[in-house]
């Protein structure tokens, strides 16, 4: 290997949830990879596929879903038609090689905020990824009363790692508040209808039974930009900042693209 700024590592597991649109890859963990649950690796592919031996020179952004205290590494992907890494990424198979940069990116993390008594994790598609990993330490659910996770997606089959989610809900009875909303099909029970619709209007509150107040609440944010755009809009008219020089505030926010 001719550039120490990343290892080769090796997929153990690839599972796909929705055919041709997401998927995810675990792999072997280099056991000096720290990283803090919420932040992203650069992850990287030969760009020929046929040559095992070639170095890596195709490089992405991907968030950890897995816990910093397991031993491999898990990363959550959507396949972009025509993208440069995604569909090459979504060919991967166990035993196949995927590189990972040694040095862990990125502020969505817990260290941002001050102390607050509600968590709320508000996700579009593949932004889900960084709060798996957050709610798969245990810091998090002695740090928060309560979490809301809210996820906003499509269709139905995109609403992944499900079983995940209910498990920490059977475990934590009442602590985590899980919303998953579609907007192009009807779920049950639910609004059809973007989380920037539901922020606006009030129904995002309603749902989780709690204010989205900076006072007591802490927001991350994470997925498709223009939602960033708006919900930090939304959330700035109601008093939400984020942390500047140093000084925690109130929201955490991650763009994908
Ligand atoms: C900090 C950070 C963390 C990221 N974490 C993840 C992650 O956990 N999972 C993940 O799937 N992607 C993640 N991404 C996006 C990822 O880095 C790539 O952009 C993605 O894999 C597509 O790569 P590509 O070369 O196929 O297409 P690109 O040329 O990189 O992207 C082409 C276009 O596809 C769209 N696009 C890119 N990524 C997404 C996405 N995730 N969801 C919907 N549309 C998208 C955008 O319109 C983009 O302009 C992250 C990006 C950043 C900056
Ligand atoms: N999903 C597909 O069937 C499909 C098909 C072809 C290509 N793709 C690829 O997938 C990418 C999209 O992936 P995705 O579906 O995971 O992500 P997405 O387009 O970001 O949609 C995920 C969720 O975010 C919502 N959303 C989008 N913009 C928003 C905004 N400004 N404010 C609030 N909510 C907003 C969407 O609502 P809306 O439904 O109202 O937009 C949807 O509920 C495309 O860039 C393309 O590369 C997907």
């Amino acid at each position: 290997m001719t550039d120490s700024k990343y290892t080769r590592q090796t997929v153990t597991q690839v599972r796909t949830w929705v055919p041709g649109k997401l998927f995810s890859v675990r792999v072997t963990r280099d056991p000096a990879f720290a990283f803090q649950p919420g932040q992203f690796a650069r992850v990287g592919l030969p760009a020929d596929p046929t040559d095992l031996h070639a170095e890596p020179t195709v490089w992405r952004a991907y968030s950890m879903v897995s816990a910093p205290s397991a031993d491999w590494l898990e990363f959550y992907s959507i396949v972009v038609p025509g993208g440069e890494f995604s569909p090459r990424m979504a060919q991967l198979q166990p035993g196949d090689a995927l590189y990972v940069d040694k040095t862990p990116f990125g502020f969505l993390t817990l260290e941002r905020f001050p102390t607050g008594d509600h968590l709320w994790l508000l996700a579009t598609g593949t932004g889900l990824s960084a709060y798996l990993s957050i709610l798969d330490d245990p810091a998090v659910w002695q740090r928060f009363d309560r979490i809301v996770l809210a996820h906003g997606v499509r269709t139905a089959d995109e609403l992944a790692y499900r079983d995940e989610i209910a498990a920490w809900q059977a475990a934590a009875p009442g602590k985590l508040i899980y919303l998953p909303i579609a907007t192009r099909e009807t779920l049950p029970g639910m609004p059809q209808e973007r989380l920037t619709t539901l922020i606006a209007d009030g129904r995002l509150e309603e749902l989780a039974g709690l204010p989205l107040d900076p006072a007591p609440a802490r927001v991350m944010l994470c997925g498709n930009p223009e939602m960033l755009a708006d919900a930090r809009k939304l959330l700035g008219e109601r008093g939400f900042a984020p942390g500047r020089r140093g000084i925690p505030g109130t929201l955490a926010v991650e763009n994908y693209w």
